[in-house]
């Protein structure tokens, strides 16, 4: 393993697809090792662009575009950060030789789609789930939601941050789900998964990382992360989450057997439901995960440092040194170059710290922030988080 000067022809270089909060963070901690970043999104300007030594604005989705961007920079990482990317372009460049796709190209395929990633889990690994079908009408629909069972979740297969989701009570409400589901999938083609209801006590990030020299990968796993969601999107998360060491154990098993499922080196996102000692796998993210956040202010490493060192072929550590909890900040309107107020009493919260992500536009429930505390307990660590989040108030420009 060796690491060269970035912007020389020594450079170790990695390109991001995908220029959110989350590549933000692992964009820092790959420049702390000297290594040249490029970044990618569909728009100008995104968080990690801002960190990167140069980005590109294509459509992600195009395989020509991409294609002729990694031809021309020739990244020897291609680290995607989001799922909505031409993954099938991705697997031919992998196949080609031209750069290596973390964690694989096959794991980007499978995980974009909830059917590649739920029939893996479910069918080929025999990993507990809750009860699903797929459709691809609204007859299918029906059907399949007879079969699993009220209430359960609507879900386009393609989509992510709870886009076209519904919560489904009873049969009278299923075309009104199916309807949603085709509004706001990510691609034309009619399909939605539907799941029966897991009445959990909690959820939890498994974060894993796979790391280590080839042919010497190893698994590690942080501490388990809770999270609280509302309309499939994380607005609280917290470390450790308390478990039985049974339902720990299951957690850990059924994360190991996922992620050498997809191979690869780097950190995985392990979305698990748990009742008691029971454990349902819910999906997996192949790449840092919001909820992981927390760990900017628990872990000697952030999720970003151990990805970032993962993919480097270095070694991680995954000690957990305190609790801490996140809370997120919404944007709550639609403007473009916000600015926030607040943020010295947000500061001036025992524990707190924060990260303002620079988007340049915000919506109603776009992330704009996240304020992130440490506690002598996950309780204090909640109380201090959400307080400081609270206390930053999003604001028109001028
Ligand atoms: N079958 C289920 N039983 C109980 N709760 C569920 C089920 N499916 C989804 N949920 C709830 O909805 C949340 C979002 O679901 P899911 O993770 O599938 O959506 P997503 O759009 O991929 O969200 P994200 O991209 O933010 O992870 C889950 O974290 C959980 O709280
Ligand atoms: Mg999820």
């Amino acid at each position: 393993m060796k690491l060269g000067t970035p912007l020389s022809p020594t450079a170790t270089k990695v390109m991001l697809l995908g220029c959110g909060e989350l590549g933000k963070e692992v964009v820092i901690e790959l420049q702390r090792l000297g290594v040249e970043v490029i970044g990618v999104d569909r728009y100008a300007d995104a968080p990690a662009m801002q960190v990167a030594h140069r980005s590109h604005v294509i459509q992600m989705t195009d395989a020509a575009a991409l294609r002729a961007l990694v031809e021309d920079e020739r990244p020897h990482l291609i680290v995607p950060e989001i799922e909505a990317i031409a993954t099938d372009e991705l697997a031919r460049i992998e196949a080609d030789g031209l750069a290596t796709v973390i964690p694989t190209a096959r794991a980007t395929q499978l995980t974009m789609n909830r059917e590649g990633i739920r029939r893996l889990a479910a069918e080929d690994l025999g990993l507990p789930t809750s009860p699903y079908a797929f459709a691809s009408t609204l007859q299918e629909l029906q059907a399949g939601a007879d079969k699993v069972g009220y209430p359960c979740f609507v879900k386009p297969v393609m989509s992510s941050s709870g886009k076209g989701q519904s919560y489904v009570e009873t049969a009278a409400d299923i075309a009104a789900a199916w309807d949603y589901a085709l509004s706001a999938g990510r691609v034309a083609e009619a399909r939605v998964i539907v799941e029966g209801r897991i009445a959990f006590d909690y959820e939890i990030t498994q974060l894993t990382v796979r790391a280590g020299p080839d042919g010497a990968i190893d698994t590690h796993f942080c501490a388990p992360v809770g999270h609280r969601q509302v309309k499939g999107d994380y607005v609280e998360s917290w470390q450790p989450q308390a478990m039985s060491a049974l339902a720990l154990e299951r957690s850990r098993d059924m994360a190991g057997k996922v992620t050498a499922a997809l191979g690869g080196r780097g950190l995985f996102g392990v979305e698990l439901f748990v009742k008691g000692d029971e454990v349902w796998f819910s999906e997996v993210s192949p790449r840092p995960h919001d909820t992981g956040l927390v760990t900017l202010a628990t872990q000697t490493y952030s999720e970003f440092a151990l990805h970032a060192r993962a993919i480097l072929g270095l070694p991680v550590d995954v000690t957990l040194e305190r609790p801490g909890a996140s809370a997120v900040i919404y944007g709550g309107m639609e403007a473009t170059g916000v600015a926030f107020e607040g943020v010295e009493e947000a500061l001036a919260v025992p524990g707190a710290d924060l990260r303002l992500f620079g988007k340049p536009e915000a919506f109603e429930r776009r992330r704009m922030g996240v304020a992130i505390a440490r506690g002598a307990d996950t309780d204090e660590a909640r109380a201090r988080a959400v307080e400081a989040a609270g206390k930053v108030k999003v604001v028109r420009g001028s």
